[in-house]
């Protein structure tokens, strides 16, 4: 994936809006990086990625996922009525 490409389908946020945010608030909570643009507010299938990121911006963006890879991914997420990923269950 590149830093253009969306991490946040529902809000179409981008990888370098996440990084940044990240990088300049650090965010104490996971949780809180939905404060950047409402990210992880509407599906939640990019909860699990948005972890990733406030743990350790530097390291997902090296992250080896196409952004095709992502979308199918979250395709199969929506459709199979899986119990929908929240910050609690990703950070317990
Ligand atoms: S892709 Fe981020 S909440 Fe749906």
């Amino acid at each position: 994936m590149n830093l253009d490409d969306e991490i946040c389908y529902c809000y179409h946020v981008p990888m370098r809006k996440l990084i940044n945010y990240a990088k300049r608030v650090k965010p104490q909570r996971h949780s809180q990086m939905t404060e950047c643009l409402g990210a992880g507010t509407g599906c939640g299938w990019c909860i699990p990625f948005l972890v990733k990121i406030a743990t350790d911006p530097d390291a997902f963006a090296e992250s080896e996922l196409s952004a095709e890879e992502y979308a199918a991914q979250r395709t199969v997420y929506r459709s199979t009525g899986a119990e929908k990923n929240t910050f609690k269950a990703s950070e317990a």
